[in-house]
């Protein structure tokens, strides 16, 4: 097996190919002064594993091009990160199903595809031959052993923290929207008490930040001793890192789905084993 490092993934797509024992392939991956891409991959042939994150529309042209340059291989994509999964259905009428439009691009050349933590099990749908590993288990175990609380930001993320806080060995609740009366509203956790407590919010993404810090500010405000955010990826648009620390959160922890200064925890084993399984 040959491991062709994306531009997006160069660090993961090394732990993977270290972990397997695989070769990664020589890519040039440039750009023209125009602003076009590039891409040129050597000696590729038999099965070729693809790393590469889509955090940037420049990242997807990327995979694009790398998929075209594998013709002849038998593809396996990995998208530790898979963006425009969140635009998974017609919100208003016209729009288009990125997830749907970028599965279609994949599909069209790879055999397989890995992806981590997905956005939606409906996102998941578009795709013919899909494997979306969990993370959870691997953030709840790096805070095995730490005297704290899990939090969900929203329901939504209620199953993705039941799963990190069991292997995390703490409790979770999530926070729930209370309508006291026509223009109050409360957002609290639903049944724990969070005073005095260091609590842990998890989530999959951290994109603008702003739910995390809405977040931060109820669960200060309800007397946490201290609050620290962890996700999936980070994706981190408009300094979300500098919003997050400026709310008062202690730190901040992600994988390497993303490669950022924060992704403290490595997706590259739970890929090796998704790798292996087919
Ligand atoms: C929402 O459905 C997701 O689970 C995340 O809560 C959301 O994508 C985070 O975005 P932001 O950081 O911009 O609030």
């Amino acid at each position: 097996m040959q491991v062709v490092a994306g531009s997006s993934s160069p660090l993961l797509a090394k732990r993977i190919a270290d972990k397997m024992g695989a070769e990664i392939l020589n890519t040039v991956l440039k750009r023209f002064p125009d602003g076009e891409l590039y891409v040129r991959v050597e000696n590729a042939g038999g099965d070729v594993v693809v790393v590469q994150s889509i955090t940037s529309n420049e990242d997807l042209v990327y995979l694009m091009l790398l998929l075209d340059a594998l013709e002849g291989s038998n593809i396996t994509a990995v998208i530790p990160y898979m963006g425009y999964a969140r635009q998974d259905k017609k919100f208003k009428d016209g729009e288009a199903i990125s997830i749907r439009a970028v599965a279609k691009l994949i599909e069209s050349y790879a055999e397989r595809v890995i992806t981590v933590n997905i956005h939606s099990d409906r996102a998941k749908r578009y795709f013919r031959n899909l494997v979306d590993v969990d993370a959870m288990p691997i953030i709840g175990t790096y805070y095995r052993n730490r005297d704290i609380v899990m939090i969900s930001p929203d329901f939504g993320s209620y199953e993705r923290v039941r799963v990190a806080s069991e292997f995390a060995g703490c409790e979770f609740d999530y926070l729930e929207k209370e309508r006291i009366d026509a223009e109050t509203v409360e957002i609290k956790p639903k049944k724990l008490e969070v005073a005095g407590r260091d609590v842990v919010i998890v989530d999959d993404i951290i994109s603008t930040g702003g739910t995390m810090i809405e977040a931060t500010k109820i669960l200060l405000k309800s007397g946490a001793r201290s609050v620290e955010c962890a996700c999936v990826h980070a994706v981190l648009a408009e300094n979300a890192l500098n919003r997050l620390y400026s709310a008062g959160v202690k730190g901040v922890i992600a994988t390497d789905t993303i490669e950022k200064s924060i992704s403290k925890i490595s997706v590259a084993d739970l890929i090796v084993d998704a790798l292996k399984s087919d």
